[in-house]
């Protein structure tokens, strides 16, 4: 399958599956990396792996709905089979998110269903959890909701601040998101009646 990677920002995530679906036995090409930012940091570190690069500026558009049909096709001129959300920071339209439903995954910060939404390490240290971590997920219309495929947890430590707590997870986010793609790619995880199906889990 071919893979678009939606980005807002810095790409560590769009990057470590550019890395993962450079190994020879990867079952899915990174075809074409989106950003609804055309400053994001990302754009510039996908050209230099020699990956198409697509902006589609959202501050065009009058509302989300033409934001979401001018995404949409251009995930269809890049015939993406497959789209990760990887630090992409629209909320996307029910009609999108139905159109892509099973196609579509997100990375997020922290051990769904808990912290959704953003400032998860902030809030995971507010609330003393003594678990934190990250969960790649199918995307549905609502936000942080969708079935899960794949987490990984890491443990906060004394005199964590949001920084080297978001270090300890991001590192794992690295780990997951190629691991998740890798599964839903060669059809082995699967959304069946609005849950996860899982034929093997190997990390
Ligand atoms: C990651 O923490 C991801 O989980 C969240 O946004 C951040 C994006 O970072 N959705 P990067 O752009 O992948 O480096």
């Amino acid at each position: 399958p071919r893979v678009a990677v939606l980005i807002s920002g810095r790409g560590s995530n769009m990057m470590s599956l550019i890395e993962a679906a450079s190994a020879p036995d990867f079952p899915a090409e990174i075809a074409v990396v989106i950003s609804n930012r055309p400053d994001a940091h990302g754009l510039a570190r996908a050209q230099a792996s020699n990956i198409a690069t697509r902006t589609v500026d959202h501050k065009a558009y009058a509302d989300r709905a033409h934001f979401d049909a001018a995404l949409d096709a251009v995930l269809e001129e890049e015939q993406a089979d497959l789209v990760c959300l990887a630090g992409f920071m629209r909320l996307l339209t029910p009609g999108f998110t139905q159109k892509w439903a099973g196609r579509m995954i997100n990375i997020h910060p922290a051990l769904l269903p808990s912290f959704k939404g953003l400032h998860t390490h902030e809030r995971a240290l507010a609330e003393g959890v003594r678990i934190h971590g990250c969960t790649v997920h199918f995307v549905t219309p609502e936000m942080d909701v969708g079935p899960i495929i794949m987490q990984a947890a890491v443990p906060v430590l004394d005199g964590d601040t949001p920084d080297t707590l978001s270090a300890r997870v991001l590192a794992q986010e690295h780990v997951i998101y190629p691991a998740a793609l890798r599964l839903v790619a060669d059809g082995r995880a699967r959304l069946v009646d609005g849950r996860v199906s899982v034929d093997e889990f190997i990390l």
